[in-house]
Formats: structure tokens, sequence, C-alpha cells
């Protein structure tokens, strides 16, 4: 059933927008007598755009692009998600990668708006969306990191003895210096948002939820052939006061983001023998 439609005024550039809760009804320009014509399918482009079909007497006529608002989105026909859509999803979450080695040629301009947008489209506790994203640009902050995670690895070697030692010795496990994008992820515990709903009696619901907007951003970025590497080697409480933020903010995830110097199926961890990724049914229980 279509939904509630009404008529929306033609924008001069002949396209036309959906008001909250409706779907547009589009005034044919160049129909003599003026009729509406009928919408016979409205189907969502990306994540802007709404495909309009029409039949004006019974006729299919063209099909219309027109922007949608966001809102727009709860009324419409859901996207016909088919075998050939899951196929490159699948691919989308085979070629995800943590990317260590960054060109440095920088992201189009509005790319990482794009991204943000992906990533706060994520699940949240409460619907609090507790994430915080920084974007480090100053030299003396990103410099200030890169000696953090310097400090913090070499204590990380510490632990290790023998043949585990000195294969972490030589991995590499941030692109820090090269990444044209750096983007620290925080989790504000103490929005207001959501009113407490499940993170009363999980806290640490609030930074689940920031790291499922991790995960939507990174397959976002891998749709665009742009690489994420996430960056945990880190004191995280230097790295708030560092970037001069709240105390309430802690740190979830310091993301390095630019296209990679080469392209894996598989784990650059898995391929340098430092672990096996494992098939589901490891870790599949039965109760
Ligand atoms: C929470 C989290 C923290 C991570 N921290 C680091 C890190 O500090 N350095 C690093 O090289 N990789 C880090 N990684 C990437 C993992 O090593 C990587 O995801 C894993 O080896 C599997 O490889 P893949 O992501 O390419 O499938 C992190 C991943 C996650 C999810």
């Amino acid at each position: 059933m279509l939904p509630k439609c009404v008529k929306v005024p033609r924008q001069p550039d002949g396209n036309t927008a959906t008001p909250r809760g409706t779907i547009a009804y589009y005034c044919a320009p160049w129909s003599a007598s003026g009729d509406p014509w009928a919408l016979s399918k409205c189907s969502h482009i990306g994540e802007d755009s709404l495909k309009l079909h029409f039949n004006i007497h019974q006729v299919p006529a063209p099909t219309i692009l027109v922007p949608a608002m966001p809102s727009a989105n709860a009324t419409l026909t859901p996207p016909d998600f088919d075998e050939a859509f899951r196929l490159q999803l699948n691919a989308l979450f085979r070629w995800r990668r943590d990317v260590r080695r960054f060109r440095r040629k920088a992201l189009p301009e509005n790319l990482l708006e794009a991204l943000l947008k992906a990533a706060s489209l994520a699940p949240s506790v409460g619907l609090s969306q507790p994430w915080r994203f920084v974007l480090v640009e100053g030299a003396p902050r990103r410099a200030a990191v890169r000696k953090n995670f310097e400090q913090e690895n070499r204590a990380a070697l510490d632990n290790y003895h023998g043949n585990d030692a000195k294969l972490y010795a030589k991995l590499k496990l941030e692109g820090l210096s090269e990444a044209p994008v750096h983007l620290a992820v925080f989790c504000d515990a103490e929005t207001g948002r959501g009113k407490g709903l499940g993170s009363r009696t999980m806290p640490e619901t609030l930074r689940y939820s920031v790291v499922a907007a991790v995960q939507n951003l990174w397959l976002a970025a891998r749709s665009h052939a742009v690489g994420v590497g996430w960056v945990s080697i880190l004191d995280p409480e230097a790295v708030r006061r560092d970037l001069d933020l709240p105390e309430a903010w802690d740190l979830v995830a310091y993301l390095c983001l630019g296209y990679p110097q080469e392209e894996h199926i598989d784990p650059e961890l898995e391929r340098l023998q430092w672990e096996k990724r494992e098939d589901y049914r490891a870790n599949l229980l039965l109760r």
C-alpha cells in the first residue's frame, strides 16, 4: 500500500522533496493540465535520494529522482535486497581489513561526512548515540598520539618472551605517520540522551554502541576502497588529555583512514602467523 501522499510544489529545478511522514506526489512539469501523476512505486536510492515511479493515465512515465528528507525514510518501501546485493555485502565483510599501510592520497571531499553519517546510523542503547567523533588534524596533537603509541608499544613488547617477542617486535601495528585522516572516537559516559534506558543496568552498553558506530564506518569506508586501521596500543586517558576533551569522554577507538597500499583478503596477523582466524563453529555453543 502506498503511504499517504501529499502534493508538493515543484521546485524551480524540477525536483521536489518529501516532507516528514509523507511521500512526494509529483506535479509533472510538462503536464498541460497540471494533473499530478500517480505514484506507482517509490524506492530509496543511497542515502539522500528517492526514485519515484509514476503512471499517468495508466501509462508508465519516466522515473524521477528526487532528494529525500531523512525522516521520509520511515514511510518508504524498503529496498529489495536481492541475491546480487547479498553477494556484494558478503564480499564487503570478507574484504574489510585492518589497514596499517596507507598511501598519502587525501580522501575526496565529503567522503568523511558520508562515513560519519553511516556511523551515526548505528544502533545505540536507548538511542543514546553516545559517539563523539574527533578529527585530529593538528600536527602537535598527532605527534603526541604517535609518542603515546611508541611508549605503550615498548611496554607491550616487554610482556612477550621468546618467539612471541621476536614476532611482536616485527609487527606493524599502526599507520599513524602516513594516514591522511586521524579520527578519535569517544564515548560520552555522561550523555543524557537515551535517559538511561538499558545503560542503567549495563553501563558498558554505551561503549558497545560506539563500537557499533565504528563498525558501520569501517564497512562504509571499505565500500569506498578506503582502509581503516584501529589503534588501541595507547594510553586512552593521555589521548583524552592531549586532545583536550571532557573527562567523561572515554576513548573507544583511535582510527587511521586512507587508501591502502595493498589489498588482502586475509588478516595481516594471520599472514604473519601471530594468530589464526577461527571458523564460527569454534565459538558456537548449544545449551
Ligand atoms: C577493538 C580493536 C582494537 C584493535 N587494535 C589494533 C591495534 O592497536 N593495532 C593493530 O595493528 N590492529 C588492531 N586491531 C585490528 C586487529 O588486529 C584486526 O582486526 C585483526 O587482526 C583481524 O584482521 P582484519 O581486521 O584485517 O580482519 C584492532 C581491532 C579491534 C576490533
